[in-house]
């Protein structure tokens, strides 16, 4: 079985971003991380990052052919995005929503989720490792 991890905006910039609020693992290491954590359960992975919202909905419609479930940092479009919820919803695939940081306690507009409600597991504020917990939680409802 295949998972997809999904990064959206800005996580490109991992590492030099921000590493007061994301830390100063890169982007590279945390498909690493996740690719790893997943052989450990049996499970391969397909990575993808993007800047761009049509670029995440295309990957997420392409799971549907060959994955299991997907583990998704959406970025900022956590708290915007309608159209990456529906795709998610359409492709019907168990998600596992992941967030560096807490986003609970930052700005009051980080507080909603597009996405939460329609995740079976949601990590925040566990930096890199929350990755690693949602392939874990994933692994264990995949079976
Ligand atoms: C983030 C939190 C979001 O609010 C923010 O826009 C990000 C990263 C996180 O991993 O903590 O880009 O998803």
């Amino acid at each position: 079985k295949r998972l997809l991890l999904v990064n959206g905006p800005n996580l490109n910039l991992l590492g030099t971003r921000e590493p007061d609020v994301y830390g100063h693992d890169t982007l590279a290491d945390v498909e690493a991380l996740v690719a790893s954590t997943a052989a450990e359960a049996g499970l391969d992975v397909r990575a993808v990052q993007s800047n761009h919202e049509g670029v995440l909905i295309d990957a997420i419609h392409a799971a549907r052919e060959d994955c299991a479930g997907i583990v998704i940092n959406p970025g900022a479009f956590t708290h915007t995005s309608i159209a990456l919820r529906d795709a998610l919803l359409a492709v019907g695939l168990p998600v596992a929503e992941v967030h560096l940081s807490n986003v609970h306690a930052r700005e009051p507009f980080r507080h909603h989720s597009y996405v939460s409600d329609i995740a079976s597991c949601v990590v925040v504020g566990a930096g890199v490792h929350g990755y690693a917990f949602a392939v874990q939680q994933l692994a264990r409802q995949l079976g």
